[in-house]
Order: C-alpha cells, then sequence, then structure tokens
C-alpha cells in the first residue's frame, strides 16, 4: 500500500480518475487531496469519493505549512494535477523524483509561468499547431522545467477550437496519467 498526495487547484477530474482508475484495480493505496483554493469543485470530488482533502493556502505554503504536512505525510509520492502554484523548491529538494506533473501540451513548447489551463490551448489553436499533448514530467523548482517522464501526442485539426483541444488533451490525461503514475509506485 503506497501512500499519494494529490495537488490541485481547480476542478479536480484528473484527481478523480486517477483515485477510480487505482479504486476499480481493489488496490489499497491511500489517497490525500491538498488545494490551494477553498472554493475548489476537487474538495467536492474529494467529499463524494470519500477522499481525506484539506486547504493549503499559498500564504500557508510561504509560512512553510505544506512542507510539515508532507512530512507528516509521508508520501511515497506526490502528484501535482491541474495545481496552478510554484511547488515549493525546499519540498522538491526533499523529494527527488518523488514529485509528478502533467502539464497539457508537449512540453518544452507552451509551457512556463502563466502558462495553464485555457491559456495553453489558446496559444496553441494561434499558432496554428498540427498537433499537442500531454506531458508528465518530474516537477524541479522552475515551471514546467523538470525531466520528462511521459508525453502522448493528439492532432489539431484547423477548425478546433481551444475547447476542442482541451476536450482532446483532457482525453490523453484520463488515459495515460494513472497508468504512468501505477508504473512509478511500481518502479
Ligand atoms: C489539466 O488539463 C492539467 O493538465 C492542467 O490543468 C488541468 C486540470 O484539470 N495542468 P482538472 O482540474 O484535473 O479537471
Amino acid at each position: 500500500m503506497k501512500k499519494i498526495v494529490l495537488l490541485a487547484s481547480g476542478s479536480g477530474s484528473n484527481a478523480e480518475n486517477i483515485i477510480k482508475y487505482f479504486r476499480e484495480k481493489n488496490s489499497l493505496h491511500n489517497f490525500h487531496i491538498i488545494t490551494n483554493k477553498k472554493d475548489a469543485f476537487v474538495l467536492d470530488r474529494a467529499k463524494k469519493m470519500n477522499v481525506s482533502a484539506e486547504v493549503i493556502t499559498k500564504k500557508q505554503n510561504d509560512e512553510g505549512v505544506l512542507l510539515d504536512r508532507i512530512t507528516e505525510l509521508k508520501p511515497d509520492l506526490i502528484v501535482l494535477a491541474g495545481y496552478l502554484l510554484l511547488f515549493p523548491a525546499d519540498i522538491v529538494a526533499l523529494y527527488p523524483n518523488k514529485i509528478v506533473n502533467i502539464h497539457p501540451a508537449l512540453l518544452p513548447k507552451f509551457g512556463g509561468k502563466g502558462m495553464y489551463g485555457s491559456f495553453v490551448h489558446d496559444a496553441v489553436v494561434a499558432n496554428k499547431e498540427t498537433e499537442t499533448g500531454i506531458t508528465i514530467h518530474y516537477v524541479s523548482e522552475h515551471y514546467d522545467e523538470g525531466a520528462v517522464i511521459f508525453q502522448a501526442k493528439t492532432p489539431v485539426a484547423e477548425t478546433d477550437t481551444a475547447l476542442d483541444v482541451a476536450a482532446k488533451v483532457h482525453e490523453l490525461e484520463y488515459e495515460h496519467f494513472p497508468k504512468v503514475i501505477e508504473k512509478l509506485l511500481n518502479d
């Protein structure tokens, strides 16, 4: 049984999908959700799934609360699934290769500060890209820069809107993110 801490800032559909994937396999892994937003929908999902969850704000991150909680929780893996804050560098230093993030584009393209959610998909469409995808990578002290673990691609049609691209990317996320996590837990 492994302990996995999932961090999400908003909807949390990836967090839910990951937990469901392991539950469907009757895995005994233990999940805990942390969000930085007290009204994030991921909290409703956590309640519905009966998964423990808590809010740790950006201010609390700066005060070392997240570091203290992670130290208490002793996770085997920390998963950023739509977590929009820069992850504290002191935690990154303590957990080398135990923190992973999913980015909704093919890094190094369309990454970095301010490149999240619809901004990424808007940029992909504006740039007339013919393909996009997902990148699962280790977290470093810079946005979207750690070593790449996995990428998957999807074509972008000329007529695709940013919403169409987002839907294609989410599909890839739901398919691959749980499997990559499973592999990392088994390595
Ligand atoms: C995902 O597209 C993820 O790649 C990104 O933020 C989005 C989060 O979606 N970084 P959700 O909260 O899991 O629904």
